[in-house]
């Protein structure tokens, strides 16, 4: 019987200490980092899509196509539980990212593929596959704004 005492009173400590961190959650500082983690990849798009219209090599193209590769494995990080509208904060991030986990994490992944594609295609210096995959990312990333994010 203490045992089973000592063990609910266990589950009951850790229950408050999920609480409280969730609680201790700085949605203002998340979204912040998350808002300027997407800018970044805003410039990092527009850099790319620049250097093709004006004839950069594709060597000059990779800076933004590394950048793209290494902030979409950081989007995951950016979204915790807690860090949307409910927060108070100013966000455009919908709950359906919360709500539709699964689809979030489909948008996420594909974006990641798509990135990566596109640096690889830097790396060849096809600017044909270049220009092709750089469309397909620019898609990556407007469709999970359509499903995820608010408008103004
Ligand atoms: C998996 C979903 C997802 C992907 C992929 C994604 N975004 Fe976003 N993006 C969001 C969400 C959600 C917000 C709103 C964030 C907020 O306001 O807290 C946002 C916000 C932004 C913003 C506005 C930031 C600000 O100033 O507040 C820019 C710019 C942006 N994204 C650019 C991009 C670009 C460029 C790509 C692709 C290279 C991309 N995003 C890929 C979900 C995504």
């Amino acid at each position: 019987m203490k045992i089973v005492v000592s063990a609910v009173l266990a589950a009951g400590v850790a229950l408050a200490v999920a609480g409280t961190s969730y609680a201790a959650l700085d949605a203002a500082a998340v979204i912040k980092t998350r808002q300027d983690g997407m800018k970044g990849q805003g410039g990092a798009l527009k850099g790319l899509g620049q250097g093709l219209g004006s004839g950069a090599s594709a060597a000059d193209l990779k800076v933004f196509s590394a950048k793209l590769v290494a902030s979409s494995a950081q989007v995951g990080g950016w979204f915790p539980k807690g860090s949307g509208p409910e927060s108070g904060v100013k966000t455009h991030a919908k709950s359906e990212i919360w709500s539709d986990a699964a689809g979030f994490a489909t948008a996420r992944t594909n974006f990641a593929t798509q990135a990566g594609k596109l640096d690889a295609a830097v790396a060849s210096g096809d600017m044909d596959a270049i220009k092709a995959q750089f469309g397909a990312t620019r898609l990556a990333c407007k469709a999970c704004h359509d499903k995820y994010k608010a408008e103004d």
